[in-house]
């Protein structure tokens, strides 16, 4: 089978909606990298992917080199990576290509690649689901005026062009067809489970064909058959993710015949995703694989075939600065802060058993011959590190929005992180505290700054919080945004903060005073000299900082041997933060107990910077940094009268 190339059509770009049927494709033959009904072709030779699935941008820039030479020696030839348009695109047209160390930096992984001598796989979404907040779209998108996403929409197409146009500036020198790595781009991801609009993937895959000139696919969960027709795009190589066993047959089943061509089970799930709730477990334990011998048995099924796989994950990395998703089945079910993913490799990039295991089964496949495994050091464990608090989040605010009704975060410019909403009662008000269309997502209930409760939608039924306010009482509400829907519903409404009107009562509320609160790193003039402070934390204090230090010899500081899990003990729910570096979420009800830090963002002398959101009396924390991680549910504080969701 030929790749065919496909021409955009003028039209897109003045806003009007694309017909699959305005445009034409011209047949070209791709010499270096091609495929046809039974085999990929790599300069000419016949080539079956052994991938493995890992995205640079959960990855500290320093240690993308020690991942892949990992891959490579475990047997992989190929790389699968799906890249986060949001973290790239912050506001619209401002890109950032170096954000957190570099880990934006998309050339230089394929760059990387290049030198351990590996392939690779781009899959650049838009929408790349992924357990990415909102799938990988910015924030911001939902403030364009009749936009969208995922649909044939102008508005959506048009700045989903911008994105893939800016990133193959970045990355077109990589592609096979320039003598790099890249061989095959993904269009969508896993678009059939979510609608079959054939013309909004036709203009997507067209948009891909101007700007990259290499392979294209599709994949989708091929254990249900309208999927794969639904995700199907004319022309373009149709492949599944998930069961092997129950895809390829539907694959040949239901494929249509201008997508068919070797199979690729482009997601093999070897484990799965972790997220947050006094219930849920690590990792997922249910479907295909999560057995060693049984995921070790379906890829040789694969391989068997004439097939190729990219095992999901080789290596998951972390959810650093609050880049997480989460799942909505009713009731939201955050990702964790760590996408520990129960991968070969670890979340620090240490082996766990299937590695070795998936090492030997590869082994013969590589011709009896695979690169040493590099050094593994051991990991850092300290002392216990003592954390005091030193500020009150609210007594130092930003400039405050003031407007007559509730603005959503989207709508302050802000993305990620926390908005606190303030009310002043200039009369008595006493019912029910009725917050928008409901809490988006956790929200803090403090009257003068003293804390009444918790609503959140992670429960099914959250507390019903009962005020009888005064005038003069301060009512604020701080609104955590924990990671926007990447998969379920609701996709398209994806707005945080609060959205519609608070009631008490029957009483509507107005007017308010907003404080867009972001923290991608902490306030720089938190005092670290400050060892005692007059700070007083009650049960019910508002959100505090809490600061602490600690030193290494200056042998390891830098390096992998300074990796440690650090462990927040006594607190409840918050954010961690080292020497500046937001290494996400902390939240007691588990069941990921403590966070990755890696060692080359440390020094001799290091700062931890803690936001406790509920400090509950504590008049220290103690940070704790071990070799080994926790995985275990605490009770959850906050569920008061309240039914507790995530039954995983
Ligand atoms: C890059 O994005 C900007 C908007 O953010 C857009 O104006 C520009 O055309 C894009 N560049 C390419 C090459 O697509
Ligand atoms: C949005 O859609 C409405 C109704 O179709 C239309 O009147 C308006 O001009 C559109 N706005 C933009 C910015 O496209
Ligand atoms: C894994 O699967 C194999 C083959 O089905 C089975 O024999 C074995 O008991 C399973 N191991 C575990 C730990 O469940
Ligand atoms: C293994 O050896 C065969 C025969 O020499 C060669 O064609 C093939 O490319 C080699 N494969 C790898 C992965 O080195
Ligand atoms: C809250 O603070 C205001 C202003 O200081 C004061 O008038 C009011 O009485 C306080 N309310 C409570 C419940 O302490
Ligand atoms: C930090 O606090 C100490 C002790 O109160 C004080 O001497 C010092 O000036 C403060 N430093 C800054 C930068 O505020
Ligand atoms: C800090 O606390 C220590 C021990 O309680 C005390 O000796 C010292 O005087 C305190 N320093 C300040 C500046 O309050
Ligand atoms: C604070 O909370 C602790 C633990 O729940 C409880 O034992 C204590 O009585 C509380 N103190 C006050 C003043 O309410
Ligand atoms: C990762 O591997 C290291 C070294 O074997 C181990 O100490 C740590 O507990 C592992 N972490 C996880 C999350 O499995
Ligand atoms: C809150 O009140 C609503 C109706 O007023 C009720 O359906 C719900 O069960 C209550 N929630 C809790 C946790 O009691
Ligand atoms: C969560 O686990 C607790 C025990 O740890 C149990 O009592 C409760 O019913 C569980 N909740 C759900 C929703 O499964």
């Amino acid at each position: 089978m030929q790749y065919l190339k496909s021409v955009l059509p003028a039209l897109l770009l003045a806003g009007t909606i694309v017909d699959a049927t305005t445009y034409t494709r011209s047949a070209t033959v791709n010499s270096s990298f091609g495929y046809d009904a039974t085999s990929f072709y790599l300069h000419g030779e016949a080539f079956q992917m052994l991938g493995g699935q890992m995205d640079p941008q959960r990855i500290p820039r320093e240690y993308w080199s020690d991942r892949l030479l990992k891959a490579k020696a475990m047997g992989l030839n190929t790389i699968f990576s799906y890249i986060y348009w949001n973290e790239l695109e912050t506001a619209p047209g401002q890109w950032d290509w170096n954000r957190i160390s570099g880990m934006n930096d998309i050339g230089a992984w394929y760059q990387e690649i290049q030198n351990a001598g590996l392939q690779a796989v781009l899959r650049p979404g838009p929408y790349v689901c992924g357990e990415r907040d909102w799938g990988g779209f910015p924030a911001w998108l939902s403030q364009v005026p009749n936009i969208t996403v995922r649909t044939n929409n102008p508005q959506f197409l048009m700045l989903s062009e911008y994105y893939l146009g800016n990133l193959s500036q970045h990355v077109q020198q990589y592609q096979v067809t320039k003598g790099g790595p890249i061989l095959m781009a993904q269009v969508e991801n896993e678009y059939g489970s979510f609608s079959n609009d054939h013309d909004y993937t036709a203009a997507l895959s067209a948009i891909i064909a101007k700007h990259f000139d290499i392979v294209q696919y599709t994949n989708d969960g091929g254990s249900t058959p309208p999927n794969i027709v639904n995700g199907a795009v004319p022309g373009i190589l149709g492949e599944i993710d998930g069961d092997p066993y129950a895809g390829f047959t539907n694959l040949e089943k239901y494929a249509e015949s201008s997508s068919r061509g070797p199979k690729l089970d482009g997601e093999y799930y070897i484990n799965w995703l972790t997220t947050w709730g006094p219930n849920a477990t690590y990792p997922y334990v249910s479907g295909i694989g999560y057995n060693d011998s049984q995921n070790i048995a379906g890829l040789k099924y694969i391989l068997d075939q004439g097939g190729s796989f990219s095992i999901y994950m080789f290596h998951g990395g972390t959810n650093f600065a609050f880049g997480n998703g989460g799942l909505n089945f009713g009731q939201l079910e955050p990702v964790t802060s760590s996408y520990d993913y129960a991968a070969p490799l670890n979340e620090s990039g240490r082996p766990r058993d299937i590695y070795w295991q998936l090492r030997d089964f590869l082994l013969p496949y590589q011709n009896g011959s695979l690169p040493e495994y590099p050094e593994t050091k051991p990991m850092l464990e300290t002392e216990d590190i003592v954390l005091k608090p030193v500020a009150g989040m609210f007594n130092d605010l930003p400039p405050a929005t003031f407007s007559g009704w509730p603005l959503s975060m989207e709508q302050l410019g802000q993305g990620r992180g926390y908005t606190l909403y303030r009310y002043t009662t200039p009369s008595s008000h006493t019912g029910l505290l009725k917050v928008g269309d409901g809490p988006r997502d956790r929200v803090i209930v403090y009257v003068n700054d003293t804390m009444k409760g918790v609503i959140d939608n992670v429960y099914v039924y959250p507390q019903n919080i009962s005020l009888s306010l005064h005038a003069g009482d301060v009512l604020s509400l701080l609104v955590e945004n924990q990671g926007r829907v990447d998969f379920s519903t609701p996709l398209y409404d994806q707005r945080k903060g609060i959205v519609g009107d608070v009631y008490i009562g029957t009483a509507m509320l107005a007017p308010w005073s907003m404080y867009a609160l972001p923290i991608p790193s902490p306030p720089a003039n938190l005092n670290f000299s400050l060892t005692n402070t007059s700070l007083t934390i009650s049960n019910t204090s508002s959100p505090t900082w809490y600061t602490g230090s600690f030193s290494l010899p200056s042998s390891i500081c830098g390096t992998a041997a300074a990796d440690t899990y650090l462990t927040i003990n006594g607190g409840t729910k918050g954010v961690l933060y080292v020497n500046g570096y937001n290494l996400g979420r902390y939240w007691s009800v588990g069941p990921q107990q403590s966070q990755y830090v890696p060692g080359v963002w440390l020094r001799e002398s290091n700062e931890i910077v803690v936001l406790e959101l509920e400090p509950r009396g504590k008049q220290e924390l103690v940070a704790r940094g071990s070799g080994e991680r926790a995985w275990f549910n605490r009770v959850d504080v906050d569920c008061v009268g309240c039914v507790s969701a995530n039954p995983n």
